[in-house]
Order: C-alpha cells, then sequence, then structure tokens
C-alpha cells in the first residue's frame, strides 16, 4: 500500500486551523508544552506525574540503561487510588463515572464514581478471598460491561497483574495466554452479546481450562443468562461472591515500576508477545494524553468506542479517564445493531461531546450513508478522534464534515499497544491538521524517521522510531526479556522500532504509512500473517500456507491466504470453508481469512523463503514485480491466473 498511500497523501494540501472558539477553551494553545517539554523532558514529565496521588514521592524521575528504563524510581502509588479514591474524597462520588449501554436497547447503566469505588473495593477482597496476592496473574475474558473495569481496578488495587483477554479471541487463544501468564483465576461471563447474538464465553473459557494447570478457580458474571456448566469448587458466581466480600480493601502501595498489566499482541512469530505495562509511568503517560489530546473537562462526556479486550480500551476507557476523573460512554455491542445507526444514537441520547473512534468504522459510516448520522442530535460534539490504522484522507473528509459538522478538530493518533500511551497527535487547540496526517510527536514525545542504515530522514519516507524512552513504554516481553530487545531493539542502537513506516513532510508532519513487517492491520486488529499460517498447516489437509494482507476498502486490509495442499486432498469449497472455520476456531473469528486460494505451489526464492511480496501482487491483482530471484519463475504466473479465475 505504501506507494499509492504516498500519492494519494500528497494530493491533499488542505489544513485545518482550530477555531477561535476551540482555541479559547482548550486547556493547550500554543506550543509552549513542546518547548518546555524538549527543553527539560525529565522535569515535564515529572510535573504530570505530581498531578497523580503517590503514597512516596520518587527519588529519581528516569533511569536508562538501554533498552531498559525505569520511570519514576521509589515512588509508590496505586492506579486504582488515582482513579477512584482521589475523586470521591475530593467530593465526586456522586459524579458519573460510567454511562453504560448495553447491547439490547433500552439498557443503561449510571455509575458513579462513589458506586464504582465500591464495588472495586468489594471485588478486591473476592479476589483477596480467593487468594490472590501481589503480583499474582488474574486473566480477565469479559464482554464490555462495567464489571470489566471493576476486575481491572480491582487487580490494580490488590497489586495484581491483569491480563484482559478480547471476548472475540478463542477457546485455544485465551488457554495460550493463561498459560503464558500463569494466571491463578480467570473473571468471565456466562456470555456476551453482539450482533443480538450470544457469545458463548463461559463455553470457550470451559474449553480452554482442560489445559491451564495455573488456573485455580473461575469467577462468572451472569449477564446473558443462559445455562452454563459450572465445575463445583473451581467456578463461582460474581454476584455471591460480591454479597459475601467485606467493604472496604486498603490499597497496597506499589512501586512505580511494580507491573500493572499484561496485553498480549500479536508479532512475526506464530506466539503472541506478552506485553508488559508498569504503574507510575504509565499512568502518567495515559493521564496527560487523556487530559491534553481529548482536551477533557469536567462537563464533557468522553466516548472511545475500543473494547477493553485492545490497548486502547485499558488506556482511554478504563486508565485515561478515570484517571482524570471524568464521565464517559461505555458501549457493550456492535455499531450496526439494532441499526446502523446505534453510534449516533449513542451519541445523542447522552450528550457525547468528544468521540475516539477507528478508521474502520469511519469507513462503514460513509458506506452507510449520511443519512443516519443526520438523523440524530450530534450538535454537542466537540471533539472527534481517530486510532489503530491509517486514515484515507476522504475518510477524514467525511468524519469531518458528517459527524463533525465541519467545527470540530480531529485528532488522528498513532500509538501502540507498546507505546502504552499516544505518541504523536494533534493537539486540537494547537496543531493544525492535514487529513491523514497524524501531524507531531506529543510534548514530551520524540519521534525520528530513519532510513535501513539509522541514518536520519528530514523529509521524505523511512522507519519511524523513537529514540528516547517515554513514561509509558513497555517494559519488556512477559517471560521473554530476550525477545523483547531483538524485536524493538536491534534495529538500530538504543532507538525503538515500531515497525512502521512512515513519510515526513517539510512542515515535519508524520504521516504513517503502515507496518513493514508480517504484521497485519484489519479491521484495527493487529494480526500475524504467522499465526494464520500456523492455524492453516495446524489442519490436516494442509501441507504449507502463506499469509498477506491485501487492500480492503473497509477493513483497511483483508487476509488472503495461499494454501498447499497434501497429496490426495482437493481444493474444494467445502474445504475452503472448513479452513475458515479451522482459524476461527484456533485464533478468533477476527482472523478468519478473506480469501483463501488452493495452490499446488508457493513462489519461493531458490533458498526456499516464500515471496509475500509476488503473493500481495497476486492478491491485490497488481503487475508481478521480479520473479527473476525465483525457484520456479512459472508457479507465480499460474497462480495469478488461478486468482482471477477462482472464488477465493
Ligand atoms: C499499530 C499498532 C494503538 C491502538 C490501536 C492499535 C497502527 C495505530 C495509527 C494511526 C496509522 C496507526 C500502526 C501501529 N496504527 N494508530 N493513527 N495511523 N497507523 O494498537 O494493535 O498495538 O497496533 O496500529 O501500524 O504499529 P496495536
Amino acid at each position: 500500500m505504501a506507494t499509492d498511500r504516498i500519492e494519494t497523501l500528497l494530493d491533499e494540501q488542505r489544513r485545518f486551523t482550530p477555531s477561535d472558539a476551540f482555541k479559547a477553551q482548550a486547556h493547550v494553545r500554543d506550543t509552549s508544552p513542546h518547548e518546555r517539554a524538549r527543553r527539560d523532558p525529565e522535569g515535564y514529565w515529572a510535573d504530570w506525574a505530581k498531578q497523580l496521588e503517590w503514597s512516596r514521592p520518587w527519588d529519581r524521575v528516569l533511569e536508562w540503561k538501554p533498552p531498559h528504563a525505569k520511570w519514576f524510581l521509589g515512588g509508590k502509588l496505586n492506579a486504582s487510588v488515582n482513579c477512584l479514591d482521589r475523586h470521591v474524597r475530593a467530593g465526586k462520588s456522586g459524579r458519573v463515572a460510567l454511562i453504560w449501554e448495553g447491547e439490547p436497547p433500552g439498557e443503561v447503566r449510571r455509575i458513579t464514581y462513589g458506586e464504582l469505588h465500591a464495588d472495586v473495593n468489594k471485588f478486591a477482597n473476592v479476589l483477596k478471598g480467593l487468594g490472590v496476592k501481589r503480583g499474582d496473574r488474574v486473566a480477565i475474558y469479559l464482554p464490555m460491561v462495567p464489571e470489566v473495569a471493576v476486575a481491572m481496578l480491582a487487580c490494580a488495587r490488590i497489586g495484581a497483574v491483569h491480563t484482559v483477554v478480547f471476548g472475540g479471541f478463542s477457546a485455544e487463544s485465551l488457554r495460550d495466554r493463561i498459560n503464558d501468564a500463569g494466571a491463578k483465576i480467570l473473571v468471565t461471563a456466562d456470555g456476551g452479546y453482539r450482533r443480538g447474538a450470544i457469545v458463548p464465553l463461559k463455553q470457550n473459557v470451559d474449553e480452554a481450562l482442560a489445559d491451564t494447570p495455573s488456573i485455580e478457580h473461575v469467577v462468572v458474571l451472569r449477564r446473558t443468562g443462559q445455562t452454563v456448566t459450572f465445575k463445583t469448587g473451581r467456578d463461582l458466581w460474581w454476584t455471591e461472591l460480591m454479597a459475601r466480600a467485606p467493604k472496604d480493601c486498603p490499597p497496597e502501595a506499589m512501586d512505580a515500576e511494580d507491573p500493572l498489566y499484561i496485553l498480549y499482541t500479536s508479532g512475526t512469530t506464530g506466539k503472541p508477545k506478552g506485553i508488559l505495562h508498569t504503574t507510575g509511568g504509565y499512568l502518567t503517560h495515559v493521564y496527560a494524553t487523556t487530559k491534553w489530546v481529548f482536551d477533557l473537562k469536567e462537563s464533557d462526556v468522553f466516548w472511545c468506542t475500543a473494547d477493553v479486550g485492545w490497548v486502547t480500551g485499558h488506556s482511554y476507557v478504563v486508565y485515561g479517564p478515570l484517571a482524570l476523573g471524568v464521565t464517559e460512554v461505555m458501549y457493550e455491542g456492535a455499531p450496526d445493531h439494532p441499526g446502523k445507526d446505534r453510534f449516533w444514537s449513542i451519541c445523542a441520547k447522552h450528550g457525547v461531546t468528544v468521540f475516539y473512534t477507528a478508521p474502520t468504522a469511519i469507513r462503514a459510516f460513509m458506506k452507510w450513508g449520511t443519512e443516519l448520522p443526520a438523523r440524530h442530535d450530534l450538535s454537542r460534539l466537540r471533539l472527534l478522534g481517530t486510532v489503530g490504522e491509517p486514515i484515507n484522507p476522504e475518510a477524514w473528509m467525511w468524519y469531518q464534515e458528517h459527524i463533525g459538522g465541519k467545527r470540530c478538530p480531529i485528532v488522528d493518533t498513532w500509538w501502540q499497544t507498546e507505546t502504552g500511551g499516544i505518541m504523536i497527535t494533534p493537539l486540537p487547540g494547537v496543531t493544525a491538521t492535514k487529513p491523514g496526517s497524524t501531524t507531531v510527536p506529543f510534548p514530551g514525545i520524540e519521534a525520528v524517521l530513519l532510513d535501513g542504515e539509522g541514518k536520519e530522514v528530514k523529509v521524505g519516507g523511512g522507519y519511524l522510531a523513537i529514540p528516547k524512552p517515554w513514561p509509558g513504554m513497555l517494559r519488556t516481553i512477559w517471560g521473554d526479556d530476550e525477545r523483547y530487545q531483538q524485536v524493538y531493539w536491534s534495529k538500530w542502537k538504543n532507538k525503538y522500532f515500531p515497525g512502521d513506516g512512515a513519510k515526513r513532510d517539510e512542515d515535519g508532519y508524520f504521516w504513517i504509512l503502515g507496518r513493514v513487517d508480517d504484521v497485519l492491520n484489519v479491521a484495527g486488529h493487529r494480526i500475524g500473517t504467522m499465526e494464520v499460517e500456523s492455524a492453516l498447516v495446524d489442519h490436516s489437509a494442509v501441507a504449507e500456507a502463506a499469509v498477506v494482507g491485501r487492500a480492503h476498502d473497509l477493513k483497511g486490509q483483508a487476509l488472503a491466504a495461499f494454501v498447499t495442499l497434501k497429496e490426495g486432498r482437493q481444493g474444494t469449497d467445502a474445504l475452503r470453508e472448513e479452513l475458515k472455520n479451522h482459524v476461527s476456531k484456533k485464533i478468533g473469528a477476527l482472523a478468519k481469512p478473506d480469501d483463501i486460494l488452493f495452490s499446488a505451489d508457493l513462489p519461493k526464492t531458490r533458498s526456499g523463503k516464500i515471496m509475500r511480496r509476488l503473493l500481495k501482487d497476486i492478491a491485490e491483482g497488481r503487475a508481478l514485480g521480479d520473479t527473476t530471484t525465483l525457484a520456479d519463475p512459472a508457479v507465480v504466473a499460474k497462480l495469478r491466473d488461478q486468482y482471477e479465475s477462482q472464488e477465493t
């Protein structure tokens, strides 16, 4: 996609400057914070950290022993205290924290900071009662219900490390994550709602737990009400435990560098990486970015549409907004249920003022038509955001006009599971935006473009790199520090490699082009091609598989799989369906290939390496690139003819 995109982007010379009205009320109105942060990054971040509550101040802001950083050394704090207790103590216990909207229409719960605080205390006691100690891991496999935030904050309160597994992941994915983290407790629900259907979470759990020796107990929340099987002694109902739990749970004083959570994400190998985030730096980073990027005030109603199973949900549904003490919307279900205007009806009903979503969703809204948002009163919206993948300028313009009524600035925010918080982003009251550009680094963050040799590219294309440690950065990969060093820090000396290609224009603005490794971004979800390939070859009919991404107008990228079958197996439509379902069972529906092409051979170099670039050309119907290094050039031509003629 890279070169096509550069061209479309270069056409876009449009700039949007914040209106005087927006500027007048914004937290940040000029670039002095950028300058301040450049002069004294540690002092700048320390000022942010001072806005949090610490039970012991830090002795030192930063220790950088590449590639390991520690922030706020010696400081002690508790994330749940920062998200709850201090607001309650400040007299804000009656303030609504979560406006929760269930997927079945009409189901709304308003949960105040006081109520959330009470539930978190009780659930923290539940966990303690089940033997959870500081440092233990707790897996969470829940739908988007308030209890997911309760469970996360309860872990934080007692110093347990949570690992949230997205409800769309399969039993096997759940099992692997539980085992990698060595989780002692699993918190789940009977099921979750998705497009009116029930996702059988507990059933998946039962399957996963056939092979998870570390799990001692399962706490089950009743959400959908269908019958589930219960294993006596192991499985316990949420409500029953909560009814018996003591009210107060004193928070653990955590070291700034104590782990807060592990979140798994895909990489270039078959095995997901457990990204480890710690407490003090992470909270400082998400607090700062929530406040300045989303310009949040007491009067706002914030809505980040991400599921808590992804990092966006961790940082901008749970920790950031709650640390800031704002009111936010949390929605359980799909954007098109029961109607394709569900998001706009929620915005209108709850008076959402700041809305943060993904480009893939915006492209779906575009397809569904302008009449849907036009039916609802979106006049309270004042700021829009996007994250997860490059946004095409057309989608940006549509968002600006039809959702933002041409009055809302748009913040296109670049970051990753690994960065913990937003890294490259406009500040809405300051930065002139250009559709498709994530603009400039957040104050206190540095970003550069490097070429293959590590030389800086001031204007032009290159690899994105982060040359300095930042507070929310991952500390390691859980249980595999060697992989941490190798994946992120071995490309250049002491500079973080995010795996993205980017372009920088004359104004110093960044235009993210997408991944440069074997990682795909399908509808804003990160999927490693190797993971899907391993799932395919796990099927008894498959000899070999290669998976590539091809451009897709809604999802950004779609998965195209080239599959070689074992001797004697026929590539039928039924087998194609079976393979798609097999991947879905192994990983989750989000990794289901869109196309499967059966092929007797795959294009390989003479040393046996599959030429993914050529497969991508074929899948995207492009003229074939250089095939001279191939062991058997005829394979490619054959494949292309097949791709064009065959149903995939
Ligand atoms: C990858 C990270 C961070 C939350 C969601 C995804 C891509 C992210 C943008 C953006 C262009 C973006 C990058 C990055 N990405 N935001 N604003 N513009 N690309 O988290 O699953 O860790 O994926 O998403 O390729 O590396 P993630």
